[in-house]
């Protein structure tokens, strides 16, 4: 959800910003702009993909060594070119690139619009950049005293760069609750959304605090400040060797890649644990997250309830933090997020906080702001995830959630932990097979690109499992897709079901199967068209399914993992056969940092 790549040194800016704005592309965007600064400025936006800015750009001046760019996911106004940042003051002088949302953009535009200031675009970006000029020209401040007073006018989340022609040498930039990354090179800086599109670039980034103010200039000085331009200093880290991670290798896209990866991610996360302890004084476990994560979460209701028998309660992130829940300290509340950057993830678990409850977070991105925030966090491990559609982290979310029933056994239940970190360690060489079995998922995927709509169904942790298959099949697929839990058919949605509704019955070998398998049978009976998934070994009645896909026979504890993976390949293979990105599907960003 929009990205931002800045740089100032003494190479031209144009290609790195390109480049970075290339790999920004996987978090979701409808335009995107440059600013160069040679001299006079060259302000180039398009609407659409980077190309269109690219092929634009051809006939443009594009030379300079210091420049920002933005690919723009909107909110506030339409996709257009005009919408598109940078956005300029009304004089002129200002330029800034923005991430996240001015929530009190309307106020200060109309404080703004008595002063005679007028606006371009319908952004709340372009009143962030006159409010800085209006500092800047009503107390004669410099651009960093005008760009922090402006800052602490504004409420809501930003990231932003911004670059003043009067003070030619220079990059200002700031950030509170959307992430922001310093690239520090070899007399050059570089600024951007995540240290990814930094990786080919620089070794050492800073992941930027909330509320911090940065000034660099062009031999690759930076400074750090709070928000009343006191200085301050921000840890470094490493990224050495990063950008290889990046790469798509020999797949056709990075979705394939990532999921072929989980054999792998699972194996390391298996073999390297968890360092994280739920404590003695806890009486339930409050999950919360949004999507994908959301998922793992209540599958993870499921088996921590069965297993450890802790109390465990799953909220949607973006409900959570607005229904003024009943919290306490001895609730844990516990964040997942591949990005560590979801908004809605970020205010639940700070209302957490803010209630005096523990926090903890599972997430993919180290140094992100709910792997900061938190009281304890486990890292996935999964490496980088850049298809838009969530894979190899899921697959990771659920592996965490296993090694911390073990642990939690291992204080309760030796016997048990024993038998399920056994079962555990197959899990990789499973993962392989059930990539490597079911070719005709690819057929199947085929059939159902022909339809409009799909049903998954499961009981148990398949009924979470059905939720994610139906979620992956309709964001990459545009299919539209429903889980629902296999018993919940009768009590209204049996009536969708006809000779056009392909129906993904999931089961696993557990105390749900028999029921499942009647569930499934009053699909077909129904006319429905019953695409089956069962692990080996399960007998069905030979005309209840119009094809089956089978996965390797695994103990339940494990079952969930397994059994998504075909639905992985199936959203995959759809998606494909329909010819749609399944990396940057429509309207969707990898990284939700709105909310
Ligand atoms: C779906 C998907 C999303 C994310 C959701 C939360 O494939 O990726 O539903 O799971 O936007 O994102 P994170 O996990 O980064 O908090």
């Amino acid at each position: 959800m929009c990205g931002i790549m800045a740089y100032i040194g003494k190479k031209q800016a144009y290609p790195i910003l390109l480049n970075g704005l290339k790999k920004l592309e996987y978090r979701g965007y409808d335009s995107s702009g440059v600013a160069i600064m040679n001299g006079s400025l060259s302000l180039l936006k398009k609407e659409g993909k980077v190309q269109a800015l690219e092929t634009f750009a051809e006939t443009r001046k594009t030379e300079g060594n210091i420049g920002i760019g933005h690919t723009r996911w909107a909110t506030h106004g339409i996709p257009s070119d005009i919408n598109a940042h940078p956005h300029q003051s009304q004089s002129e002088r200002l330029t800034i690139v923005h991430n996240g949302i001015i929530e009190n953009h309307e106020p200060l535009k109309e404080m703004l619009i008595k002063h005679g200031y007028k606006f371009q675009s319908s952004t709340d970006t372009e009143v962030l950049v006159q409010l800085i000029e209006w500092y800047q020209k009503r107390y004669n401040l410099t651009t960093i005293v005008a760009f922090s007073r402006a800052l602490q006018d504004v409420e809501g989340s930003f990231a932003v760069v911004l670059f003043d022609v009067y003070d030619p040498t220079k990059l200002f930039a700031a950030r509170r609750q959307s992430p922001m990354v310093l690239g520090i090179g070899e007399k050059e800086c570089m600024i951007s959304s995540d240290a990814m599109p930094l990786a080919p670039y620089v070794d050492q980034v800073v992941y930027v605090e909330d509320d911090v103010i940065i000034e660099t200039d062009d031999t690759g000085e930076y400074k750090f400040f709070d928000l009343n331009l006191t200085q301050i200093d921000q840890p470094i880290s490493d990224i050495k060797n990063a950008s290889i991670a990046y790469d798509m290798g020999e797949f056709e896209s990075f979705m394939l890649k990532e999921v072929h990866e989980q054999t792998e991610a699972a194996h390391r996360l298996i073999t390297s644990g968890i360092d994280i302890n739920i404590g003695k004084n806890i009486d339930r476990i409050i999950i919360t997250a949004c999507g994908t994560s959301w998922h793992s979460g209540l599958i993870a209701e499921y088996m921590i309830e069965k297993f450890a028998r802790i109390n465990v309660e799953v909220e949607y992130a973006s409900e959570f933090r607005y229904r003024d829940p009943v919290l306490s300290s001895r609730d844990l509340v516990l964040g997942i997020s591949q990005s560590g950057e979801t908004a809605d993830t970020i205010a639940a678990l700070q209302m957490a906080k803010n209630a005096g409850c523990k926090t903890m977070a599972i997430v993919n991105t180290a140094n992100s702001t709910i792997a900061r925030m938190v009281d304890q966090v486990s890292l996935l491990n999964a490496g980088p995830e850049i298809g838009v559609a969530s894979t190899k982290a899921f697959t990771n979310q659920l592996v965490t959630f296993c090694l911390l029933i073990i642990n939690l056994l291992e204080d309760s239940n030796i016997d048990l932990a024993y038998d399920l970190k056994s079962e555990l360690q197959k899990l990789p060489s499973l993962i392989s097979r059930t990539l490597k079995a079911n070719e005709n998922i690819v057929d199947i995927a085929a059939y159902i690109s022909q339809y409009k709509s799909a049903i998954f169904l499961g009981r148990g942790t398949m009924y979470p499992v059905a939720l994610e298959g139906a979620l992956k099949l309709k964001e990459i697929s545009y299919i539209h897709a429903e889980g629902y839990p296999a018993g919940e058919m009768k009590h209204g949605p049996i009536a969708l079901v006809d000779n056009k509704m392909p129906i993904i019955g999931i089961c696993n070998e557990d105390k749900h199967l028999s029921k499942t398998i009647s569930n499934i049978q009053e699909m077909k009976a129904r006319n429905g068209i019953i695409i089956l998934l069962k692990s080996e070994g399960i007998h069905i009645p030979k005309e209840l399914a119009d094809f089956v896909i089978e996965t390797p026979r695994c103990h339940e504890f494990i079952a969930p993992i397994i059994q998504n993976i075909p639905l992985q390949l199936l959203a995959y293979h759809t998606a494909t056969t329909l010819e749609l990105d399944v990396d940057k599907p429509r309207n969707l960003a990898k990284s939700v940092t709105v909310e």
